[in-house]
């Protein structure tokens, strides 16, 4: 790989991120299916001159020192005005030893323990949809088409989420919430979709739910218990014998719900979102 350099950069800046784009299916056909388009892209705002970043990502699997490890990684790229996520305290000293702060967001982890049988939480799932008049499913999105009805779905069940990404849903977005592994769960009133579920197998024995999300208009009427009671009926049949969630701090609806379900709060895992102190105060 080429080295980046300031010239390089200079260089890069000159291109607009379309004709990068339209220059890399050509260059590396093997990419097509795989990235932005089959079809040429063109640049819809020329006027805004084009931005070159580095970006470093990291997905670690450790008890500890995640944040060190990942500070080290990150720091490697050079300069550093970026956000990172550590997962427990003995990390976040080290982050701050080195010039990071918490800043903004944290996600608190929570965990589930599969006490009950299968059939049990088979039951209580039935039982919970029944109640509210709702159908939970498994569904399948696979397809552009249907991805295209998952992101729609998605946009409208997130208004309200307390996070930090914009309004609107991306398909980048959704491929992160709702991953090939992920058993996708859909509420529906009639064939009306309500409400959708995302949980998938993350380390042996542990299922993570990654999202849920129901429609403004059918809200508190209990269709996001009946799909996370469902998300734990999936995750038994599969084997599991713990859920495992991060909740955002501020989302006090989910976090009362989750703890009228079980979950219990492991602040060691909670994800702290932070900054280089210099970067915040600049
Ligand atoms: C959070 C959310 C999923 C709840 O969906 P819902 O279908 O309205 O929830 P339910 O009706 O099943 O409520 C179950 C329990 O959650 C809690 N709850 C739900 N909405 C609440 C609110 N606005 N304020 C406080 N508690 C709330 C209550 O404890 C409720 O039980 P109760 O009705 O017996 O008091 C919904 O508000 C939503 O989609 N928000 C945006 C997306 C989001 O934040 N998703 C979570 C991120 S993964």
């Amino acid at each position: 790989m080429s080295e980046l350099t300031a010239s390089l950069i200079v260089e890069l800046q000159s291109i607009d991120t379309p004709t990068l784009c339209n220059a890399l299916e050509v260059l590396v056909p093997q990419r097509h299916g795989y990235g932005y388009t089959t079809e040429p892209l063109f640049c819809a705002r020329p006027e805004l001159k084009p931005i070159v970043g580095i970006a470093r990502t990291a997905t670690i699997r450790s008890g500890r020192g995640v944040g060190g490890q990942l500070l080290e990684h990150v720091a490697g790229a050079g300069p550093v005005r970026t956000a990172v996520l550590v997962g427990d305290d003995s990390s976040l000293e080290w982050a701050q030893r080195r010039g990071y702060d918490r800043h903004g967001q944290v996600n608190q982890r929570r965990e589930a323990i599969l006490a009950a049988s299968t059939a049990e939480y088979q039951h209580r799932a039935l039982a919970a949809a029944t109640n509210v008049g709702t159908y939970v499913e498994r569904w399948a999105p696979t397809s552009p088409d249907k991805r295209e009805e998952l992101r729609q779905l998605y946009e409208r069940t997130k208004l309200g989420l307390p996070n930090d990404t914009p309004p609107g849903a991306t398909l980048a977005e959704v491929d992160y919430l709702f991953p090939p592994v992920a058993e996708v769960l859909l509420a529906r009133d009639g064939e009306v979709p309500v409400g959708i579920a995302s949980i998938a197998p993350s380390v042996p024995g542990s299922w993570y739910n990654w999202y849920v999300g129901v429609v403004p208009e059918a809200r508190r009427h209990g269709v996001a218990r009946a799909l996370k009671v469902a998300g734990f009926a999936v995750a038994s049949e599969a084997g599991a014998v713990r859920l495992v969630t991060h909740n955002h701090a501020a989302n006090d609806a989910m976090i009362a719900l989750n703890e009228s379900l079980g979950y219990r709060h492991v602040p060691q895992g909670d994800l702290q979102y932070l900054r280089p102190v210099a970067f915040a105060e600049a």
